[in-house]
């Protein structure tokens, strides 16, 4: 199953508040990195660890660190900036790449405008954050991009995802693991996650 639903209090608790229609949007913000810190925490759970001997006030002393994983985040334009600050307060070393894309209202197919990655996408762990999965069509489109690119750990952080987004990613990258806050009900026939957010972009940006 790659859509790992996220059960910790605290991010149940979060997403909860988010779901508060008239949420203003410094709010709206502030819980969006809030949660996107949980999932990262979740995300990266697995990262392996190795033995480093640093000279410690008592002396010299065998410590863990990261082993060997460089990281980068792939925020989906626009909405996936939203999460971005949450994610690199837990990895503060992690490079950017970015992907635009955005949804046509009518198809609700992706339309790709703008990419930009950065190098070596093929030694690095993939954090792909968005707060919506819907159709998944915006995620297979981004994991599309990044596997053509050789990157070969690829994961997915969202607020909230849609059953039908869940089954759609299943489908397409079965080996892409993603986090989520909440597997809601349903999808609309505008394409809306139901209850889910609302226009996480809008929230984000303040435009509506
Ligand atoms: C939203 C959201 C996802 C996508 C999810 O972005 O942030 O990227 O839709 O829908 P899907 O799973 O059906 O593809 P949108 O394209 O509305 O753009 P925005 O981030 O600029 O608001
Ligand atoms: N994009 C959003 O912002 N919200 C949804 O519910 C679906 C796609």
């Amino acid at each position: 199953m790659p859509v790992i639903e996220v059960q910790h209090p605290l991010v149940k608790h979060k997403i909860g508040l988010l779901r508060e229609a008239d949420i203003s949007t410094k709010k709206f913000r502030e819980l969006t990195s809030e949660v996107a810190r949980l999932l990262a925490y979740e995300a990266t759970a697995d990262f392996p660890l190795e033995k480093v001997t640093l000279e410690c006030w008592s002396g010299p002393t065998a410590v863990d660190r990261i082993k060997g994983k460089k990281v980068t985040v792939v925020p989906v334009l626009r909405a996936g900036i939203g999460m971005l600050d949450g994610v690199l307060d837990m990895i503060p070393n992690a490079k950017i790449s970015v992907v635009g894309l955005s949804r046509n209202h009518d198809t609700l197919q992706p339309e790709h405008y703008f990419e930009n990655f950065v190098g070596d996408l093929g030694a690095r762990t993939a954090l792909i954050i968005d707060p919506m999965l819907a159709t998944a069509g915006s995620m297979n489109a981004t994991i599309d991009l990044l596997k053509r690119k050789g990157c070969q750990d690829i994961r997915a952080l969202v607020l909230v995802a849609a059953p039908e987004g869940v089954k759609a990613l299943d489908t397409a990258h079965p080996d892409v693991r993603c986090w989520t806050a909440a597997i809601d009900s349903h999808l609309n026939e505008q394409g809306y996650i139901i209850p889910g957010l609302g226009d996480a972009g809008d929230k984000i940006f303040g435009t509506k």
